[in-house]
């Protein structure tokens, strides 16, 4: 039997499919049907999880450690996370500060829950990762967007944040280094921004999940650490995903301030409870052992980056940024007038590269082209956009 009634939630029904799952799907159908697609959507690393991180957890699994957990994560994994933010981030919480969950996208998500209601705003800049106005709405709340351009390296200034602060704002969500454009803030900028925060009350969530993932010999900061009393407004969030080569294992935590902490384990005993107990077996070996691995893939990446700057710097009608962190380069192809989801499904369909169209960051003017793939297939597959975009 067949119904036309429907009672799908209103908080469902605003928020948007992922368009990005829906390209990395039609890429993969057009596989199986036998085309060579390129693809330069994902938004993970090509690497494996390293070897002796995947044995720890499998020990685990072997010893019978497969009940629950508690529901905010194990205690030795948010005692090595706590030491890891005091060793990398200058930044001390006490392992009841910290809450593991199913992914940083997980950890995000609780955030919003827990600090976010009907009337409040939320300030990000964009272009930005798609699933912050998605989960802002979903917490029943606004998305009040700064725009940035490739001209100022796709940073917010401190001025403009400034101004889109209003009583409402509750909120400030800092991605750095950015997906997608790869743009990392410097000290000096954290801590003005910090200051606003300060003197307006605003919470700040510091989404840091590239924190490895960055180039150039620049320097990682974490916002909290970076003026006197910004760590009580402060929520640190990270993850296993992009440093490790982790993405499927669903593993990230938030570090709060405590009544933040013991809100977000109340909500997640409520919702999921623990994340898987042996990943989080596995997340604990990367976090103590796992360096020498992140920095072989972190200098894969810029070795990477480098060489699709290079192709694409060859395009006359694109410009794209030099990625300062992550895995991503950010092109404008505004001289092309075409908008962004045209281009990519044009692209797909005639020169079988995958790429994501920028309307889902908020800059329908550009593309995002992922360098977390094989240098052989960055030249095939920069030399077909090439080819595609002289044809135009
Ligand atoms: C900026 C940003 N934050 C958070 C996440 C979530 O990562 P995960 O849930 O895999 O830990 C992603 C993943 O793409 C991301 O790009």
């Amino acid at each position: 039997m067949t119904t036309n009634f429907l009672p799908l939630a209103s908080r469902v029904q605003k928020v948007a499919p992922s368009l990005t799952l829906a390209i990395e799907a039609r890429a993969k159908q057009m596989r199986e049907q036998g085309a060579n697609v390129i693809s330069f959507s994902a938004g993970e690393p090509d690497f494996d999880t390293p070897e002796f991180i995947k044995e720890k957890a499998i020990e685990s699994l072997r010893k019978g450690f497969t009940k629950y957990t508690p529901a905010s994560g194990i205690l030795e994994l948010r005692k090595a996370i706590s030491e890891k933010l005091a060793r990398e981030n200058s930044l001390q919480y006490a392992p009841e500060d910290i809450v593991v969950s199913c992914g940083a996208k997980h950890a995000i998500y609780n955030v919003l829950q827990v600090l976010l209601e009907e009337g409040d705003e939320a300030v990000f800049s964009s272009p930005y990762w798609l699933s912050y106005p998605e989960m802002v709405t979903l917490a029943s709340a606004k998305s009040v967007i700064v725009p940035t351009t490739l001209e100022s390296g796709y940073r917010m200034t401190p001025e403009a944040l400034e101004k889109a602060i209003t009583n409402r704002t509750k909120l400030l969500i800092l991605n750095s280094p950015a997906n997608p454009t790869g743009a990392v803030y410097s000290k000096e900028e954290l801590i003005q921004f910090a200051e606003i925060c300060k003197k307006k009350s605003v919470f700040i969530l510091s989404d840091e999940i590239y924190e490895h993932l960055i180039y150039d010999n620049l320097k990682h900061y974490s916002i909290g650490a970076l003026a006197p009393g910004v760590k009580d407004l402060t929520i640190t969030v990270n993850g296993a995903s992009k440093s490790y080569a982790m993405t499927g294992w669903r593993l990230g935590f938030a570090a709060c301030p405590k009544p933040i902490a013991k809100a977000i384990g109340s909500l997640q005993s409520h919702s999921t409870s623990n994340p898987t107990s042996f990943a989080q077996v596995g997340f604990l070996e990367a976090i103590k052992n796992g360096a020498p691995e992140v920095k072989k893939m972190r200098d894969a990446f810029e070795k990477r980056r480098n060489f699709m700057v290079e192709l694409i710097s060859k395009i006359k009608k694109i410009k794209c940024f030099k990625a300062q962190g992550a895995f991503y380069l950010f092109c404008d192809i505004s001289d092309l007038k075409t908008p962004s989801l045209q281009f990519s499904d044009r692209l797909l369909d005639e020169a079988k590269v995958a790429v994501v169209p920028g309307v889902v960051f908020g800059d329908d003017h550009a593309i995002r082209l992922s360098f977390a793939t094989s240098e052989k297939n960055i030249e095939e597959g920069i030399h077909r956009i090439s080819d595609f975009i002289n044809r135009l």
